[in-house]
């Protein structure tokens, strides 16, 4: 059997949730996806509720991963120690709540996920992701095959954890800088990778942001709550086929669903 693995970009506010709500579901049946992971940090644009994780789950996740907005919102504290289907970056340390991999089990598959955080222009309390990453491979239970959303801003520092991966998990993908990047693709050694699977929201936004609040960011306005855009909105991610005999990924394709 071959593994159909969707990963969906940072869904962002109530547009994007909806968005997604709607729309997923039909995408997994086109698609025959056995295994869908999204990364829900800008659920609530910073950080998610309890509420707005358990639409993305009704929505079609199978796991939540996130990144450095996971505690925009508070009140996700308990939720990541008491839910097993909700990533924090495995970087952020044993002090923090949660848990940043996880190994599920899917039937004939037993699928590891781990969720890790860039350090370039993002989060200097992190340690490591690239050490990080290396522990984890090195564990004893091995999974069928692992699945990585690195959560980072810095093209290079993305593309540097692929090239450090390949052969060793079977996907790796970008999160949090929300554009789709067009290099989707099989590395050399059988890892499927793409630099930013882009997001799930408002087609007409600056990143899921009304475009008049960014503008007025840029020019030197105060901070402020910023909201959700409006209008059409956009899924966007990448499907990886994985053959579990091997771990190898057979394709990477980048999706977007309106
Ligand atoms: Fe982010």
């Amino acid at each position: 059997m071959i593994y159909n693995i969707l990963a969906v970009g940072d869904v962002v506010g109530a547009c994007g949730v909806k968005h997604l709500s709607r729309c997923l579901r039909s995408l997994k049946k086109r698609k025959s996806i056995h295994f869908t992971v999204v990364n829900g940090e800008n659920a609530a644009m910073v950080g998610l509720t309890p509420n707005d994780a358990e639409d993305i789950f009704a929505a079609g996740a199978d796991v939540i991963t996130l990144g450095n907005h996971t505690f925009g919102k508070m009140q996700i504290r308990d939720y990541l120690d008491d839910c097993p289907y909700i990533l924090r970056p495995a970087n952020l340390g044993s002090r923090v709540p949660g848990r940043g991999y996880a190994v599920y089990d899917c039937g004939a598959a037993r699928i590891a996920v781990m969720n890790l955080i860039g350090r370039c222009d993002l989060s200097f309390h992190a340690s490591n992701p690239f050490t990080t990453a290396d522990e984890f491979l090195k564990a004893e239970e091995k999974p069928t095959f692992t699945l990585v959303d690195f959560h980072a801003e810095g093209t290079s520092e993305k593309r540097a954890m692929g090239f450090l991966l390949d052969g060793k998990a079977s996907a790796v993908w970008g999160t949090h800088t929300h554009v789709q990047t067009s290099d989707a693709c099989v590395l050399p050694n059988g890892t499927g990778y793409i630099t930013d699977l882009g997001m799930t929201g408002a087609v007409n936004s600056v990143i899921g942001i009304e475009p008049e609040q960014s503008i007025g960011k840029f020019f030197g306005d105060p901070p402020r709550r910023y909201d959700s855009a409006k209008g059409p909105a956009k899924l966007e991610g990448c499907v990886f086929t994985i053959d579990p005999e091997t771990g190898k990924c057979l394709s990477a394709e980048g999706v977007r669903f309106t």
